[in-house]
């Protein structure tokens, strides 16, 4: 039977927010994790940790993916994107997240990393959704503290949309 070394670490190099660094890992360990505990990027949150939630969504090479269903070994090489990556330098927020701020489009927080890069990852892709395509798309986030209608408006506003949800309406 094959032994599985589990105290063995591989060195992983990849980009993160626009700067290469590297940390080391077990091969199981989880992308998240690795954000969060190796390279110190808490921004990253992590709820369900089996793919359900959203929270810990961050982008690999521009694609949103939910880090606790990858595995850290397999940013090697990517460019990776978390929250942290959005606001400016001098802490300027974006479109995206100056929507939510404008909206109040979040209570406690926890699920607003995922779903801001989410949404960057499919505004970029498509820039000029429905609103029924960024219902779609935030179904796939749960919001405990069920501020969707919040959400809904301030992703209406970044879409071009207007900021009302029809929920309000
Ligand atoms: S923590 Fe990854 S989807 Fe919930
Ligand atoms: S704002 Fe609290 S979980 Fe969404």
């Amino acid at each position: 039977m094959r032994r599985v070394n589990r105290g063995r670490k591989e060195r992983i190099a990849l980009t993160l927010n626009g700067r290469k660094t590297a940390g080391d890992a077990e091969p199981r360990m989880l992308l998240s994790d690795f954000l969060r505990h190796t390279l110190g990027a808490t921004g990253t949150h992590v709820g369900c940790e089996h793919g359900v939630c959203g929270c810990c969504t961050v982008t690999i090479d521009g694609a949103a993916v939910r880090s606790c269903l990858t595995l850290a070994v397999q940013a090697e090489g990517r460019e990776v994107r978390t929250v942290e990556s959005l606001a400016g330098a001098d802490g300027k927020l974006n479109k995206l997240q100056a929507a939510f701020q404008k909206h109040h489009a979040l209570q406690c927080g926890f699920c607003t990393p995922g779903i801001l890069m989410s949404f960057t990852d499919y505004l970029a892709r498509n820039p000029k959704p429905t609103e029924d395509e960024l219902r779609e798309v935030l179904s796939g986030h749960i919001c405990r503290c069920t501020g969707y209608a919040g959400i809904m408006a301030a992703l209406k506003e970044a879409a071009g949309l207007g900021g009302t949800d029809k929920a309000d309406q």
